[in-house]
């Protein structure tokens, strides 16, 4: 957003902000309902306010512990069968809302992940981001506006620190005007051994993400957007035309854990397992006519040559996580329309061929890591020597490992590694439409670098 000079309100709003605990009641919003926005443009700003220092050393210290320290975390508040309807999210303005929405026939929304600067030095590319999300709200013609973004996890770098929650997404954001939901990340779920429990990851996420009320919390400071108030976790956001079935795919780098995998991660629950399954039950049961797509932060699917592993930068995909999807979409009779996932600091789309049930579908994979952190090369140097990059339209079947649904085909469609963007997701009766945008595009048509178009009826691509 263009910079104005700053008002009191705005300076008043970075000095009065506090740590845990906090022994002052913090101001909450005149209306008494979720506002989102402050509704006067702030200047950008240029750096950090806590200076975050480097955490290298200590990832060197973490090692092995970060792909093998997975956390638990509680049920949802809702019962496995329950969505969140936008409306909640909305508050007061929730019923007229979702009326406007359907009087205009189309939902449309923004997904990104990895927004968060872990350091000064990137933090210009988070704001950049976010700023470009809020332009692009402004800027839209009414029919064309988005209604929530969808945060695909790493929100607050690196271990969801309360003190940096300010500066990495309620400060970035704070004029952002719509509901942001989230699933958490890695980042924002890995506890560093010896955390005390009241600075536990998911609990500070909890606080500002599932939130019993639209409170402001400390870590807003005084900027008006309230806590979410998603049920758990995990969730099922219930829109107009969409429903995105949002899974925690815990706290190791690598890779995605939903469930404890017959002991193997002992302290992880199952309860994600029956949740998918009852959610896609009722997606059956109920002959849901809208897109289902699956929120998951660790992607699915991540690009690995032939033959080759995964760097730690690189992030492969997730097999086994993916092996618990499928199984039980094949149980169901359910495959969702499409997988959204962040993580790997690019974007990626792929195009699954799923049977299921006598009908072949064909299911967009998109990875959207691009939020701001920064940016990784989907294939990385070798002792020196570059590694060939995929072209499009390259045929990744090989990334399939033992898949548990039949599955005749991946293919890596288009991919982005050297520039930050963020999805913008429309959905209508009849398609579903998940386009990625670039930062370096004047308006939004030119900055559309990707898209892809499913109907809905048939889970078949359409031809844009
Ligand atoms: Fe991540």
């Amino acid at each position: 957003m263009s910079p104005v000079p700053p008002s009191s309100e705005s300076v008043s709003h970075t000095t009065h902000r506090r740590h845990r605990p906090h022994p002052v009641p913090i101001p909450q919003p005149v209306f008494g309902q979720p506002v989102f926005n402050e509704g006067v443009a702030s200047p950008d700003p240029t750096h950090l306010l806590i200076p975050h220092p480097s955490d290298s050393a200590l990832y060197q210290k973490l090692g092995h512990t970060l792909q093998t320290n997975t956390v638990s975390f509680p049920a949802s508040r809702a019962a496995v069968g329950e969505v969140y309807p936008l409306a909640t999210a909305y508050g007061a303005r929730g019923p007229s809302t979702v009326q406007a929405i359907q009087h205009q026939g189309k939902i449309i929304f923004h997904a990104v992940g990895d927004t968060g600067a872990s350091s000064g030095n990137g933090y210009s590319e988070e704001i950049h981001v976010a700023d470009q999300l809020t332009a692009d709200v402004f800027q839209s013609k009414p029919a064309d506006r988005p209604s929530f973004l969808f945060h695909l996890g790493d929100i607050v770098y690196n271990f969801s620190e309360s003190k940096y929650y300010y500066d990495q997404i309620y400060e970035p954001f704070r004029n952002y005007p719509l509901p942001i939901l989230a699933i958490p990340g890695n980042h924002d779920s890995f506890i560093i051994p010896g955390t005390p429990p009241e600075e536990i990851p998911l609990t500070i996420f909890s606080h500002n993400f599932c939130a019993q009320q639209p409170e402001i919390t400390m870590e807003a400071a005084g900027l008006h957007r309230t806590a979410m108030t998603q049920p758990g976790v995990y969730f099922t956001l219930d829109a107009p035309f969409v429903r995105v079935i949002g899974l925690f795919s815990n706290s190791l780098e690598d890779p995605g854990v939903l469930s404890s995998e017959g002991g193997k991660w002992p302290n992880v629950p199952d309860v994600q397992l029956d949740y998918l399954r009852a959610q896609l039950q009722r997606v059956r049961d109920e002959h849901y006519a809208g897109a289902v797509l699956i929120a998951v932060h660790h992607p699915p699917f991540s690009y690995t040559p032939p033959g080759g592993t995964a760097s730690a930068a690189a992030h492969g995909g997730s097999t086994a996580m993916l092996r618990q999807i499928d199984t039980i979409c094949q149980a169901v009779g359910v495959y969702p329309h499409a997988f959204l996932s962040g993580h790997a600091h690019n974007y990626q789309r792929y195009t699954r061929t799923v049977t299921l049930g006598g009908k072949t579908r064909q299911v967009p994979f998109v990875v959207c890591g691009s939020g701001g952190h920064h940016i990784n090369p989907v294939v990385h140097a070798i002792q020196g020597q570059p590694s060939p990059e995929p072209a499009f339209g390259t045929n990744t079947t090989y990334l399939e490992v033992n898949p548990a649904v039949q599955s005749s085909g991946l293919i890596l469609e288009k991919y982005q590694d050297t520039n930050f963007g963020y999805l913008r997701v429309a959905v209508d009766s009849t398609q579903l439409r998940i386009a990625f945008h670039l930062l370096d595009g004047t308006g939004l048509q030119q900055s559309e670098f990707d898209v892809v178009t499913v109907d809905l009826a048939t889970s078949t691509l359409v031809a844009n």
